[in-house]
Protein backbone atom coordinates (compact mmCIF):
# COMPACT_ATOMS: atom_id res chain seq x y z
CA UNK A 1 0.00 0.00 0.00
CA UNK A 2 1.20 3.45 -0.71
CA UNK A 3 2.24 5.21 2.29
CA UNK A 4 -0.24 8.55 1.38
CA UNK A 5 -3.29 5.67 0.40
CA UNK A 6 -2.05 3.87 4.13
CA UNK A 7 -1.88 7.23 5.89
CA UNK A 8 -5.76 8.14 4.64
CA UNK A 9 -6.87 4.54 5.44
CA UNK A 10 -5.41 5.27 9.20
CA UNK A 11 -6.71 8.91 9.50
CA UNK A 12 -10.26 7.49 8.36
CA UNK A 13 -10.04 4.23 10.85
CA UNK A 14 -8.68 6.55 13.66
CA UNK A 15 -11.93 9.10 12.68
CA UNK A 16 -14.67 6.37 12.96
CA UNK A 17 -12.75 4.19 15.94
CA UNK A 18 -11.69 6.38 18.27
CA UNK A 19 -15.06 7.45 19.66
CA UNK A 20 -16.31 3.72 19.67
CA UNK A 21 -13.02 3.14 21.66
CA UNK A 22 -13.24 6.03 24.16
CA UNK A 23 -16.91 5.25 25.12
CA UNK A 24 -16.08 1.28 25.85
CA UNK A 25 -16.33 1.17 29.11
CA UNK A 26 -12.95 -1.07 29.17
CA UNK A 27 -11.21 1.83 27.84
CA UNK A 28 -8.32 2.33 30.48
CA UNK A 29 -8.37 5.70 32.18
CA UNK A 30 -4.74 5.94 33.50
CA UNK A 31 -2.75 3.66 30.95
CA UNK A 32 -1.88 3.93 27.55
CA UNK A 33 -4.37 1.88 24.82
CA UNK A 34 -4.30 2.47 21.00
CA UNK A 35 -7.49 5.15 20.24
CA UNK A 36 -8.19 2.43 17.14
CA UNK A 37 -6.83 -0.92 16.39
CA UNK A 38 -4.48 -3.16 18.00
CA UNK A 39 -1.45 -2.39 20.07
CA UNK A 40 1.66 -4.59 21.26
CA UNK A 41 5.03 -3.95 22.29
CA UNK A 42 6.35 -0.64 23.66
CA UNK A 43 9.20 0.63 21.20
CA UNK A 44 11.75 3.42 21.62
CA UNK A 45 11.63 4.61 25.13
CA UNK A 46 13.76 7.06 26.15
CA UNK A 47 14.21 10.28 27.82
CA UNK A 48 15.52 12.56 25.13
CA UNK A 49 15.80 16.65 24.94
CA UNK A 50 13.92 17.02 28.65
CA UNK A 51 10.97 14.92 27.00
CA UNK A 52 10.12 10.90 27.30
CA UNK A 53 9.19 9.54 24.16
CA UNK A 54 7.31 5.94 23.89
CA UNK A 55 6.58 4.29 20.59
CA UNK A 56 4.41 1.38 20.45
CA UNK A 57 3.32 -1.12 17.46
CA UNK A 58 0.34 -0.22 16.30
CA UNK A 59 -1.85 -1.84 13.66
CA UNK A 60 -4.89 1.10 13.42
CA UNK A 61 -6.60 -0.78 10.42
CA UNK A 62 -7.89 -3.33 12.32
CA UNK A 63 -7.66 -5.62 15.77
CA UNK A 64 -4.84 -8.09 13.99
CA UNK A 65 -1.59 -8.36 13.80
CA UNK A 66 -0.94 -7.17 10.56
CA UNK A 67 1.00 -4.19 8.96
CA UNK A 68 2.37 -2.76 12.29
CA UNK A 69 3.55 0.87 12.37
CA UNK A 70 5.64 2.72 15.47
CA UNK A 71 3.28 4.78 16.96
CA UNK A 72 4.40 7.57 19.35
CA UNK A 73 3.45 9.04 22.44
CA UNK A 74 5.29 11.74 23.97
CA UNK A 75 5.45 12.88 27.60
CA UNK A 76 7.16 15.49 29.97
CA UNK A 77 5.76 13.96 33.39
CA UNK A 78 5.55 10.40 32.71
CA UNK A 79 1.56 10.87 33.84
CA UNK A 80 0.29 12.99 30.84
CA UNK A 81 0.92 11.72 27.23
CA UNK A 82 0.24 12.89 24.18
CA UNK A 83 -0.23 11.32 20.29
CA UNK A 84 2.71 12.84 17.89
CA UNK A 85 2.14 11.41 14.52
CA UNK A 86 3.23 7.96 13.47
CA UNK A 87 6.99 7.79 13.98
CA UNK A 88 7.49 5.07 11.03
CA UNK A 89 5.06 2.78 8.22
CA UNK A 90 5.66 0.11 6.35
CA UNK A 91 6.53 1.46 2.98
CA UNK A 92 9.62 -0.15 1.97
CA UNK A 93 10.46 -3.15 0.02
CA UNK A 94 12.97 -4.05 3.43
CA UNK A 95 10.54 -3.18 5.82
CA UNK A 96 6.56 -4.26 3.71
CA UNK A 97 5.69 -6.36 6.02
CA UNK A 98 5.41 -4.67 9.22
CA UNK A 99 7.90 -2.02 10.87
CA UNK A 100 8.74 -4.11 14.00
CA UNK A 101 10.19 -3.40 17.90
CA UNK A 102 13.53 -1.87 18.27
CA UNK A 103 14.78 0.59 20.38
CA UNK A 104 15.53 4.61 20.40
CA UNK A 105 19.12 6.48 21.41
CA UNK A 106 19.83 9.77 21.21
CA UNK A 107 23.18 9.61 18.39
CA UNK A 108 24.84 13.38 18.61
CA UNK A 109 21.56 15.00 19.30
CA UNK A 110 19.80 13.57 16.68
CA UNK A 111 16.81 11.15 17.95
CA UNK A 112 17.53 7.79 16.18
CA UNK A 113 15.32 4.38 16.00
CA UNK A 114 16.62 1.28 15.34
CA UNK A 115 14.11 -1.04 14.07
CA UNK A 116 13.11 -4.71 12.12
CA UNK A 117 12.10 -4.53 8.86
CA UNK A 118 9.83 -7.67 8.44
CA UNK A 119 10.06 -9.08 5.17
CA UNK A 120 7.60 -11.71 4.48
CA UNK A 121 7.51 -14.14 1.63
CA UNK A 122 4.41 -15.84 -0.40
CA UNK A 123 5.55 -19.58 0.80
CA UNK A 124 5.59 -18.76 4.26
CA UNK A 125 8.87 -17.77 5.13
CA UNK A 126 10.09 -14.34 5.83
CA UNK A 127 13.70 -12.31 6.72
CA UNK A 128 14.63 -9.26 8.72
CA UNK A 129 17.00 -6.44 8.54
CA UNK A 130 17.81 -4.05 11.46
CA UNK A 131 17.37 -0.60 10.07
CA UNK A 132 17.78 3.22 11.17
CA UNK A 133 15.62 5.83 10.97
CA UNK A 134 16.20 9.97 11.95
CA UNK A 135 14.28 12.60 13.64
CA UNK A 136 14.22 15.64 11.10
CA UNK A 137 13.56 18.98 12.03
CA UNK A 138 9.72 18.60 11.39
CA UNK A 139 9.96 16.09 14.38
CA UNK A 140 8.85 13.09 11.43
CA UNK A 141 11.50 10.22 11.56
CA UNK A 142 13.27 9.87 7.79
CA UNK A 143 14.37 6.17 7.23
CA UNK A 144 17.64 5.48 6.52
CA UNK A 145 17.62 1.99 5.78
CA UNK A 146 18.93 -1.05 6.48
CA UNK A 147 22.16 -1.73 8.68
CA UNK A 148 21.73 -5.46 9.64
CA UNK A 149 20.95 -8.71 7.30
CA UNK A 150 20.24 -11.70 9.00
CA UNK A 151 23.81 -13.09 10.41
CA UNK A 152 24.66 -16.28 8.76
CA UNK A 153 23.13 -19.35 10.72
CA UNK A 154 20.07 -17.82 11.48
CA UNK A 155 16.86 -18.11 10.17
CA UNK A 156 14.69 -14.97 9.34
CA UNK A 157 13.39 -14.48 12.85
CA UNK A 158 16.33 -12.14 13.68
CA UNK A 159 14.21 -8.94 15.29
CA UNK A 160 13.68 -6.52 18.32
CA UNK A 161 17.44 -4.28 18.24
CA UNK A 162 17.98 -2.75 21.95
CA UNK A 163 20.62 -0.42 21.68
CA UNK A 164 22.48 1.18 24.20
CA UNK A 165 25.86 3.39 24.96
CA UNK A 166 28.97 1.64 26.70
CA UNK A 167 31.99 3.48 27.09
CA UNK A 168 33.70 4.32 23.23
CA UNK A 169 30.80 1.84 21.44
CA UNK A 170 27.54 1.14 20.78
CA UNK A 171 26.08 -2.10 21.71
CA UNK A 172 23.10 -4.63 20.58
CA UNK A 173 20.21 -7.49 21.76
CA UNK A 174 19.02 -8.83 18.79
CA UNK A 175 16.83 -11.37 19.76
CA UNK A 176 17.24 -14.40 16.88
CA UNK A 177 16.71 -18.31 16.07
CA UNK A 178 19.22 -20.48 14.93
CA UNK A 179 18.90 -22.98 12.51
CA UNK A 180 18.27 -25.78 14.95
CA UNK A 181 15.30 -23.64 15.92
CA UNK A 182 16.52 -22.38 19.31
CA UNK A 183 15.93 -19.31 21.08
CA UNK A 184 19.14 -16.73 21.05
CA UNK A 185 20.15 -13.71 22.30
CA UNK A 186 23.36 -11.81 19.94
CA UNK A 187 25.54 -8.83 21.39
CA UNK A 188 26.42 -6.72 18.17
CA UNK A 189 29.01 -3.64 18.36
CA UNK A 190 29.34 -0.62 16.41
CA UNK A 191 31.27 3.07 16.71
CA UNK A 192 28.81 4.92 14.45
CA UNK A 193 25.47 2.84 14.56
CA UNK A 194 26.18 1.91 11.17
CA UNK A 195 28.03 -1.11 10.29
CA UNK A 196 27.57 -3.52 12.90
CA UNK A 197 29.98 -6.15 14.28
CA UNK A 198 28.30 -9.35 15.12
CA UNK A 199 30.04 -10.18 18.74
CA UNK A 200 28.12 -13.61 19.39
CA UNK A 201 25.57 -15.50 21.44
CA UNK A 202 25.14 -14.19 25.02
CA UNK A 203 22.33 -16.40 26.19
CA UNK A 204 19.64 -18.91 25.29
CA UNK A 205 17.93 -22.30 25.33
CA UNK A 206 20.80 -24.47 26.13
CA UNK A 207 23.23 -22.49 27.19
CA UNK A 208 25.12 -20.93 30.06
CA UNK A 209 23.36 -23.68 32.05
CA UNK A 210 19.56 -23.47 31.38
CA UNK A 211 17.46 -26.42 29.81
CA UNK A 212 15.33 -25.86 26.70
CA UNK A 213 14.07 -22.86 26.72
CA UNK A 214 12.07 -22.20 23.48
CA UNK A 215 12.77 -21.42 19.90
CA UNK A 216 12.48 -18.27 20.05
CA UNK A 217 13.64 -15.17 22.57
CA UNK A 218 11.95 -12.20 21.51
CA UNK A 219 12.42 -8.62 23.03
CA UNK A 220 15.87 -8.71 25.03
CA UNK A 221 16.84 -5.63 26.75
CA UNK A 222 19.89 -5.65 28.65
CA UNK A 223 21.34 -3.27 31.59
CA UNK A 224 23.25 -2.80 34.53
CA UNK A 225 21.12 -2.17 38.07
CA UNK A 226 22.99 -2.42 41.39
CA UNK A 227 25.88 -4.78 40.61
CA UNK A 228 24.35 -7.04 38.14
CA UNK A 229 23.61 -6.98 34.70
CA UNK A 230 20.22 -7.86 33.69
CA UNK A 231 18.39 -9.42 30.34
CA UNK A 232 15.20 -9.72 29.99
CA UNK A 233 13.69 -11.66 27.32
CA UNK A 234 10.94 -13.22 25.61
CA UNK A 235 11.39 -17.31 25.36
CA UNK A 236 8.88 -18.30 23.00
CA UNK A 237 7.96 -22.16 23.76
CA UNK A 238 9.29 -22.77 27.22
CA UNK A 239 7.40 -25.66 28.95
CA UNK A 240 5.17 -24.73 31.18
CA UNK A 241 5.38 -26.07 34.43
CA UNK A 242 2.67 -26.74 37.42
CA UNK A 243 2.89 -22.92 38.56
CA UNK A 244 5.37 -21.25 36.57
CA UNK A 245 5.13 -20.18 32.83
CA UNK A 246 1.60 -20.66 32.10
CA UNK A 247 0.94 -18.09 29.57
CA UNK A 248 1.80 -18.85 26.08
CA UNK A 249 4.42 -17.00 25.83
CA UNK A 250 6.99 -16.48 28.69
CA UNK A 251 8.32 -13.08 29.84
CA UNK A 252 11.50 -13.73 31.93
CA UNK A 253 15.05 -12.19 33.58
CA UNK A 254 18.25 -13.21 33.96
CA UNK A 255 20.91 -12.03 36.10
CA UNK A 256 24.50 -11.96 35.73
CA UNK A 257 27.82 -10.25 34.57
CA UNK A 258 28.98 -9.18 30.89
CA UNK A 259 32.14 -9.20 30.10
CA UNK A 260 32.10 -6.96 27.04
CA UNK A 261 35.48 -7.71 25.96
CA UNK A 262 34.69 -11.62 25.39
CA UNK A 263 30.80 -11.16 24.82
CA UNK A 264 30.42 -13.57 27.42
CA UNK A 265 27.58 -13.19 29.80
CA UNK A 266 27.68 -15.21 32.69
CA UNK A 267 24.07 -15.61 34.48
CA UNK A 268 21.93 -18.11 36.76
CA UNK A 269 18.56 -19.21 36.07
CA UNK A 270 15.82 -18.13 34.18
CA UNK A 271 13.10 -16.58 36.24
CA UNK A 272 9.65 -15.35 35.30
CA UNK A 273 8.59 -11.35 35.36
CA UNK A 274 5.28 -11.23 35.79
CA UNK A 275 3.21 -14.44 37.21
CA UNK A 276 -0.39 -12.55 35.55
CA UNK A 277 -2.27 -13.59 32.67
CA UNK A 278 -1.25 -10.78 30.40
CA UNK A 279 2.20 -9.56 30.43
CA UNK A 280 4.89 -9.52 27.38
CA UNK A 281 7.64 -7.33 25.49
CA UNK A 282 8.74 -4.90 27.96
CA UNK A 283 10.92 -2.33 27.31
CA UNK A 284 13.06 -0.17 29.90
CA UNK A 285 15.09 3.35 29.88
CA UNK A 286 16.55 5.16 32.21
CA UNK A 287 15.19 8.79 33.29
CA UNK A 288 16.84 12.22 33.66
CA UNK A 289 17.36 10.77 37.83
CA UNK A 290 18.83 7.94 36.64
CA UNK A 291 16.29 5.34 37.42
CA UNK A 292 15.72 2.44 35.25
CA UNK A 293 12.14 2.36 33.68
CA UNK A 294 9.87 -0.49 32.39
CA UNK A 295 7.02 -0.67 30.59
CA UNK A 296 5.37 -3.77 29.03
CA UNK A 297 2.32 -4.97 26.87
CA UNK A 298 -0.23 -6.52 29.03
CA UNK A 299 -0.82 -8.65 26.49
CA UNK A 300 0.24 -11.70 25.05
CA UNK A 301 0.53 -13.20 21.43
CA UNK A 302 -2.12 -15.96 22.17
CA UNK A 303 -5.42 -17.70 20.74
CA UNK A 304 -8.03 -16.07 22.60
CA UNK A 305 -6.17 -12.36 22.54
CA UNK A 306 -9.35 -11.90 20.02
CA UNK A 307 -11.85 -12.93 22.19
CA UNK A 308 -11.11 -9.85 24.67
CA UNK A 309 -14.81 -7.75 24.10
CA UNK A 310 -13.45 -4.92 23.25
CA UNK A 311 -12.37 -6.26 19.96
CA UNK A 312 -16.34 -5.17 19.44
CA UNK A 313 -15.02 -1.40 20.04
CA UNK A 314 -12.57 -1.40 17.23
CA UNK A 315 -9.50 -1.71 20.10
CA UNK A 316 -7.81 -4.09 21.85
CA UNK A 317 -4.78 -3.96 24.39
CA UNK A 318 -2.84 -1.69 26.93
CA UNK A 319 0.18 -0.98 28.62
CA UNK A 320 1.25 -1.60 32.05
CA UNK A 321 1.85 1.27 34.21
CA UNK A 322 5.35 2.25 34.24
CA UNK A 323 7.31 0.64 36.87
CA UNK A 324 10.37 1.40 38.30
CA UNK A 325 13.12 -1.66 38.44
CA UNK A 326 15.55 -2.41 41.58
CA UNK A 327 17.90 -5.01 42.37
CA UNK A 328 16.91 -6.81 45.73
CA UNK A 329 19.25 -9.12 47.13
CA UNK A 330 19.73 -10.44 43.59
CA UNK A 331 16.26 -9.91 42.54
CA UNK A 332 14.63 -7.66 39.84
CA UNK A 333 12.13 -6.09 41.33
CA UNK A 334 8.98 -3.69 39.99
CA UNK A 335 7.15 -0.95 41.86
CA UNK A 336 5.18 1.52 40.20
CA UNK A 337 6.56 4.96 39.50
CA UNK A 338 6.46 7.79 41.90
CA UNK A 339 4.49 9.94 39.65
CA UNK A 340 1.62 7.97 39.73
CA UNK A 341 0.75 9.32 43.43
CA UNK A 342 -0.14 12.03 41.51
CA UNK A 343 -3.54 10.44 40.52
CA UNK A 344 -4.63 9.46 44.07
CA UNK A 345 -7.74 11.58 45.25
CA UNK A 346 -9.07 11.24 49.00
CA UNK A 347 -7.05 8.26 51.40
CA UNK A 348 -9.32 5.81 52.70
CA UNK A 349 -8.11 3.63 55.47
CA UNK A 350 -9.29 0.08 56.52
CA UNK A 351 -8.60 -2.04 59.52
CA UNK A 352 -10.35 -5.36 60.95
CA UNK A 353 -11.61 -8.41 59.64
CA UNK A 354 -11.57 -8.78 55.85
CA UNK A 355 -15.04 -10.29 55.97
CA UNK A 356 -15.91 -7.16 57.66
CA UNK A 357 -14.34 -4.57 55.13
CA UNK A 358 -16.95 -2.25 52.78
CA UNK A 359 -16.66 -3.11 49.25
CA UNK A 360 -14.45 -1.06 47.44
CA UNK A 361 -15.17 0.46 44.57
CA UNK A 362 -12.01 -0.79 41.80
CA UNK A 363 -12.60 1.25 38.48
CA UNK A 364 -9.69 3.09 39.03
CA UNK A 365 -8.04 2.13 42.81
CA UNK A 366 -4.80 1.67 44.33
CA UNK A 367 -4.83 0.01 47.25
CA UNK A 368 -2.00 -1.22 49.78
CA UNK A 369 -2.60 -4.19 51.50
CA UNK A 370 -1.18 -5.85 54.80
CA UNK A 371 -2.23 -8.93 56.07
CA UNK A 372 -1.01 -12.49 57.27
CA UNK A 373 -3.15 -14.04 54.25
CA UNK A 374 -6.36 -16.33 54.05
CA UNK A 375 -8.09 -13.64 52.23
CA UNK A 376 -9.78 -13.39 49.16
CA UNK A 377 -9.96 -10.51 46.97
CA UNK A 378 -13.31 -10.50 44.50
CA UNK A 379 -12.71 -8.48 41.70
CA UNK A 380 -16.60 -8.08 39.93
CA UNK A 381 -17.12 -11.65 39.99
CA UNK A 382 -14.77 -11.34 37.20
CA UNK A 383 -11.19 -11.71 38.73
CA UNK A 384 -10.65 -13.51 42.09
CA UNK A 385 -7.11 -13.41 44.06
CA UNK A 386 -6.57 -15.77 46.93
CA UNK A 387 -4.21 -14.96 49.65
CA UNK A 388 -2.96 -17.85 51.10
CA UNK A 389 0.49 -17.93 53.63
CA UNK A 390 2.79 -19.39 50.84
CA UNK A 391 0.94 -18.62 47.65
CA UNK A 392 -0.95 -16.25 45.83
CA UNK A 393 -3.96 -17.42 43.20
CA UNK A 394 -5.32 -15.59 40.91
CA UNK A 395 -8.29 -17.06 38.88
CA UNK A 396 -10.05 -15.91 35.67
CA UNK A 397 -12.48 -17.43 33.79
CA UNK A 398 -11.01 -18.25 30.09
CA UNK A 399 -13.04 -15.97 27.23
CA UNK A 400 -13.38 -18.41 24.85
CA UNK A 401 -13.78 -21.73 27.08
CA UNK A 402 -15.47 -20.16 30.12
CA UNK A 403 -13.57 -22.84 32.43
CA UNK A 404 -11.73 -20.88 35.41
CA UNK A 405 -7.88 -20.77 35.06
CA UNK A 406 -5.11 -20.02 37.06
CA UNK A 407 -1.91 -18.27 37.52
CA UNK A 408 0.15 -18.87 40.99
CA UNK A 409 2.70 -16.66 42.69
CA UNK A 410 4.50 -18.73 45.02
CA UNK A 411 6.14 -17.05 48.45
CA UNK A 412 4.87 -15.34 51.51
CA UNK A 413 2.66 -12.29 50.20
CA UNK A 414 3.37 -9.67 53.43
CA UNK A 415 1.98 -6.22 51.36
CA UNK A 416 0.21 -5.97 48.27
CA UNK A 417 -0.18 -2.78 46.23
CA UNK A 418 -2.88 -3.27 43.98
CA UNK A 419 -3.53 -0.69 40.87
CA UNK A 420 -6.51 -1.47 38.95
CA UNK A 421 -8.15 0.70 36.29
CA UNK A 422 -11.50 0.51 33.67
CA UNK A 423 -9.76 -3.13 32.42
CA UNK A 424 -6.84 -4.13 34.28
CA UNK A 425 -5.41 -5.35 37.80
CA UNK A 426 -1.99 -5.12 38.77
CA UNK A 427 -0.43 -6.88 41.37
CA UNK A 428 2.73 -5.51 43.41
CA UNK A 429 3.76 -8.26 45.68
CA UNK A 430 6.63 -7.62 48.82
CA UNK A 431 6.99 -4.24 47.33
CA UNK A 432 7.99 -5.24 43.93
CA UNK A 433 9.27 -9.08 45.03
CA UNK A 434 6.95 -10.46 42.59
CA UNK A 435 3.83 -8.87 40.11
CA UNK A 436 0.75 -9.78 38.37
CA UNK A 437 -0.90 -8.12 35.58
CA UNK A 438 -3.74 -8.94 33.99
CA UNK A 439 -7.18 -7.89 31.86
CA UNK A 440 -10.48 -8.60 32.93
CA UNK A 441 -13.61 -7.35 31.54
CA UNK A 442 -15.85 -6.88 34.28
CA UNK A 443 -19.62 -5.04 34.57
CA UNK A 444 -19.20 -1.44 35.55
CA UNK A 445 -19.39 -0.16 38.41
CA UNK A 446 -16.97 -2.63 39.24
CA UNK A 447 -16.81 -3.35 42.92
CA UNK A 448 -13.66 -5.10 45.09
CA UNK A 449 -14.83 -7.67 47.90
CA UNK A 450 -12.82 -8.75 50.69
CA UNK A 451 -13.76 -12.33 52.35
CA UNK A 452 -12.12 -13.89 55.14
CA UNK A 453 -11.83 -14.28 58.77
CA UNK A 454 -7.75 -12.86 58.25
CA UNK A 455 -7.13 -9.32 60.40
CA UNK A 456 -5.78 -6.36 57.31
CA UNK A 457 -5.15 -3.28 57.24
CA UNK A 458 -6.23 -1.40 54.02
CA UNK A 459 -4.62 1.93 52.61
CA UNK A 460 -6.40 3.05 49.41
CA UNK A 461 -7.56 5.55 46.73
CA UNK A 462 -9.45 6.21 43.65
CA UNK A 463 -7.04 7.46 40.87
CA UNK A 464 -8.10 10.23 38.39
CA UNK A 465 -8.33 9.84 35.16
CA UNK A 466 -5.45 10.53 32.99
CA UNK A 467 -5.77 9.23 29.44
CA UNK A 468 -8.77 10.86 28.29
C1 LIG B 1 6.63 -9.37 20.27
C2 LIG B 1 6.77 -9.27 18.76
C3 LIG B 1 8.19 -8.87 18.37
C4 LIG B 1 7.97 -8.23 17.04
C5 LIG B 1 6.65 -7.54 17.24
C6 LIG B 1 5.78 -7.46 16.02
O1 LIG B 1 5.30 -9.22 20.69
O2 LIG B 1 6.40 -10.48 18.15
O3 LIG B 1 9.11 -9.92 18.35
O4 LIG B 1 8.99 -7.34 16.72
O5 LIG B 1 5.96 -8.24 18.25
O6 LIG B 1 4.64 -6.71 16.28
Amino acid sequence: MASSTRLAAILQAVMQGMPKALSDSHYPGWHLAPVTGLLNDPNGFIHFDGEYHLFYQWNALECAHQQKCWGHWRSADLLHWQHQPIALMPDEEYDRSGCYSGSAVEDNGVLTLIYTGNVKFDDGSRTAWQCLAQQNSAGGFDKLGPVIAVPEGYTGHVRDPKVWRHEDYWYMVLAAQNTQLQGRVLLLRSDNLREWQNLGEIAGSELGGLDAAGYMWECPDMFMLGDSTYLICCPQGVMPEEKRYLNSHACAWLSGSLDYQQAAYLHGPLNEMDAGFEFYAPQTTLTADGRRLLVGWMGTPDGEEMAQPTVAHHWIHQMTCLRELSSRNGRLCQQPIAELQALRERELHYQGRADDAPPIAAQRLELELESLGDIELNFADTLILTWQQNELRLARRSLVSGQWTYRYWTGAARRLQILCDHSSVEIFINDGEGVMSSRYFPDHPAMLTLRGRAELQARYWSLRRCMV
